[in-house]
């Protein structure tokens, strides 16, 4: 039996730990998001080793899939956080994390935030503009706490990857101007309550060229070596997220030549780095069960209609995403072009378009993969749709892991006023 990951046995059926795919769907109904903890242990491990010739702490980035049931096992883990609200911080602390292993990033962090955050002494605030700073000192002489500081820096990098999560240009809303950091790093020692502890970068996600993550942490490190040499401290060098996974044939994501670059650039130093790796560390734990709900043919294309639909997977229609989508059962029989569709009424309503896929009959199931990261965190209840189900495998085991809310449900959240 396979440890990790999703499967095929001896009769082409999808696998996990041992059941099937297809008594899952069964037991749960579909559309079902199947997440495998074995995958994720077996990932986290590895990156533990891609960190080993370092001072290096990992700190998942939540919004890759902020489920309690995820947080909680990467937590056990011994894995950090990096989050970018105070819901996700919620998040972490009701699955057990320490505050002290919990990195806040973002560009539009509030005040109440900043508040909640510093009341519960998390690790470090990493801050994205002068403005910020100016808040979080505001809140901090208020409540005459100290908050650590890293100050994020937008390296202009263009690294390649689609242009909605290229965080590192200087056009995007992240990070401090390059040149600006030098002073304001300085500036921070004169302020009462605010403890400079380093800087960071994080240039963007689903990165595959890795000279751009050479590139950006040798700028990073020169611009802190170049505040060592006069005299300041700086204990911390926050490396963001961004490593490449690959969506159309399951290969494991290239961690030996990340190894290699931090290696080159940070063995023997002393600094401490913080690494803040999501899809990687969970997007090909996870998978997407639907069911054909018709096969539609007009005399242009064919049209596979599923239940699964962007409410609950935006991804294709946000980065027009790649996923692979394979029958639950059975693959070697012949194939067509067709796109794969939810039910939902836009045009932009798609699984993929002008796929090549297995012909596949009403009713059938199919599993939609890699879909553990960005995927149901995104979710929403457009067209008055429920969500999804979600569930983990966890030692042999399944375990519903969030219920979605009914259509009572959604309807008892709204109000009908009178309006005579
Ligand atoms: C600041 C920060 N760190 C880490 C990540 C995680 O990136 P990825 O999921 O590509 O590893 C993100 C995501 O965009 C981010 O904005």
């Amino acid at each position: 039996m396979h440890s990790s990951g999703f499967y095929r046995n001896n009769n082409e059926e999808l696998c996990v730990q041992g059941i099937l795919v297809s008594d899952l769907a069964k037991k749960y109904g579909t559309p079902l998001f199947v997440y495998d903890s074995g995958l994720m242990k077996e990932r986290y491990n590895v990156f533990l080793d891609t960190v080993a010739n370092v001072k290096g702490n990992i700190h998942y980035a939540v919004k890759a899939n902020d489920s309690l049931a995820i947080v909680s096992y990467f937590t056990k883990l011994g894995c950090g956080a990096d989050i970018v609200s105070i819901g996700e911080f919620e998040k972490c602390i009701a699955a057990g994390m320490s505050p002290q292993k919990i990195i806040f990033s973002g560009v539009g962090k509030k005040n109440s935030e900043i508040e909640v955050a510093l009341k519960n002494k998390i690790l470090q605030f990493n801050i994205e503009s002068q403005e910020e700073l100016e808040d979080i000192y505001k809140v901090s002489s208020k409540l005459k706490m100290t908050a650590n500081v890293c100050l994020r820096v937008n390296p202009n990098i263009a690294p390649n990857t689609h242009k909605k999560i290229s965080t590192g240009e200087k056009e995007t809303k992240f990070g401090i101007d390059f040149k600006n950091v030098n002073s304001i790093y300085k500036k921070l020692h004169e302020l009462d309550y605010i403890n400079p502890v380093g800087l960071a970068v994080h240039i963007g996600s689903q990165i595959f060229d890795f000279n751009f993550f050479y590139q950006a942490y040798l700028n990073l490190k020169n611009l802190a070596d170049e505040l060592v040499n006069s005299g300041y401290n700086v204990p911390t060098l926050d490396l963001g997220g961004g490593i490449g996974i690959h969506y159309d044939n399951n290969k494991a994501p290239n961690f030996s030549k990340y190894k290699s670059i931090i290696s080159d650039l940070f063995t023997n130093t002393d600094y401490k780095l913080n690494f803040e790796p999501g899809r990687s560390l969970i997007a090909e734990a996870g998978i997407l069960i639907t069911k054909v709900i018709r096969n539609k043919k007009t005399k242009d294309k064919n049209f596979i209609i599923v239940d699964a639909a962007m409410n609950n997977l935006i991804r294709p229609t946000l980065y027009e995403a790649f996923h692979n989508i394979e029958p639950i059962n059975k693959t070697n029989r012949s194939k067509i072009l067709t796109d794969v569709v939810g039910p939902i009424c836009e045009t932009g309503d798609y699984i993929a378009l002008d796929r090549k896929i297995n012909k596949v009959e009403n009713d059938e199931l199919l599993a939609i993969r890699t879909t553990g990261a960005y995927s149901s965190v995104m979710r929403s209840n457009y067209n008055t749709r429920p969500d999804a189900k979600e569930i983990i495998i966890y030692e042999n085991k399944d375990y519903l892991i969030r219920e979605p809310e009914t259509i009572r449900d959604l309807i008892l959240k709204e109000k009908v006023i009178k309006y005579d």
